[in-house]
């Protein structure tokens, strides 16, 4: 089986991780030993950004990102429900109530149109999602922040190599959340990190990682255990200088699935521009006019060849048991066909020419 992500692992890694064990040090009790430290400068140059905070995962990042925005009770927060669970869970666990707006059927990003008509006076923050590495439309929903006095806190979890307006993604939020989970481009094993250009949110970000202190044992904010560890942070440098290559070997797969795929007119390929680069974290197709059973006959089928093709994601959020009793049903159309169409392809580094070429010919013999 061609699995739909695979994390690339070297010698490098191994050796970091060994000299760590070698050293005795594993973590540091406030939060950023010297591997961690590294690893956050070396993130920030990554990210265009002037902070980054490491944590322990991407869920981390998020709910201590939605914390350090002023994000409280009885607010309200907007999000796709078009995402990864974890982007919802940071706003329940914050104590506020998700409002799940519609996504563009092109992007599957976040319609900045549908958050505008979201807003009410209970709105705190705006949470975009750069689904499946490809960035959401940052720049009008800066704009609804910038006009309603809302913050920005980005979902760039899947956005390690994307770019919007020529920047990394994040640069256009007041912070951005990325995962290091070993599907990612890149991972720590179980990771996270945050970038923000703003001082005190990245102090905030900080505190809330060990404890809300910034001395030891002197709590100013409530905070948690949300630390990196010092092995965690030593792949991340590894893993760093290698994004890149992990990068571009994703995009000669997309491009060459593209070509194999364009030549069917039942399909519609992923969407990019040179204005938003793609990171290929997912190489996702939509089957036009197709049906739930006949997208999910598709990928059945595929996996009976060895594809390991997958739906991100078959349950919108507002759908999920848990959100619909606390949160209400929400009329969220495109989100809902685009839930039954979709379905993901591997393209991740260890993709060869070969299989990418296997994959392509297979999704069209199905067709
Ligand atoms: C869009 C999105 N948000 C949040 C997360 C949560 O990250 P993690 O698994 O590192 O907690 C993930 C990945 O799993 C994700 O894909």
């Amino acid at each position: 089986m061609i699995p739909i992500n695979l994390p690339k692992i070297g010698e490098e890694e191994v050796q970091a991780v060994v000299k760590v064990l070698r050293s005795g040090m594993l973590t540091s009790g406030l939060g950023a030993g010297p591997q961690v430290t590294e690893f956050e400068k070396n993130f920030a140059d990554f990210a265009g950004a002037k902070h980054a905070v490491a944590v322990n995962t991407g869920t981390a990042a998020l709910h201590s990102a939605v914390l350090a925005v002023g994000v409280k009770q009885g607010d309200e927060v907007i999000l796709p429900s078009f995402t990864f669970v974890a982007t919802a869970e940071a706003v329940v666990l914050a104590g506020a109530k998700p409002v799940f707006a519609d996504i563009d059927p092109q992007t599957y990003n976040l319609s900045p149109s549908a958050v505008e008509k979201a807003v009410t006076k209970k709105t705190k923050a705006i949470m975009p999602v750069d689904l499946y590495g490809f960035s959401a439309d940052m720049k009008p929903l800066k704009e609804i922040a910038a006009k309603r006095g809302l913050a920005l806190v980005e979902d760039a979890a899947q956005a390690h190599g994307t770019t919007y307006s020529g920047k990394p993604a994040g640069a256009f939020a007041d912070a951005a959340c990325w995962s290091l989970y070993a599907s990612k481009n890149m991972t720590t094993g179980e990771g996270g990190v945050t970038t923000t250009n703003n001082d005190q949110i990245a102090e905030t970000l900080r505190m809330i990682r060990t404890h809300g202190e910034k001395a030891k044992y002197s709590s100013l904010m409530l905070g948690t255990n949300y630390r990196m560890s010092e092995i965690q942070a030593a792949i991340g440098n590894v893993q760093l200088q290698k994004l890149p290559s992990f990068v571009a070997k994703r995009r000669q797969n997309a491009q060459q699935l593209t070509k194999i795929l364009e030549k069917n007119s039942k399909l519609v390929l992923p969407y990019e521009s040179k204005d938003r680069l793609h990171s290929w974290y997912l190489y996702t197709a939509k089957l036009k006019d197709g049906t739930e059973e006949e997208r999910n006959h598709i990928v059945e089928k595929l996996k009976k060849k060895g594809v390991g093709a997958e739906v991100y994601y078959i349950n919108p959020v507002h759908q999920m048991p848990f959100y619909r009793e606390n949160f209400g049903s929400a009329k969220l159309p495109e989100t809902e066909k685009a839930s039954k169409q979709v379905f993901s392809l591997p393209i991740h580094p260890g993709v060869t020419e070969e299989q990418a070429r296997f994959i392509g010919e297979t999704v069209l013999s199905l067709l």
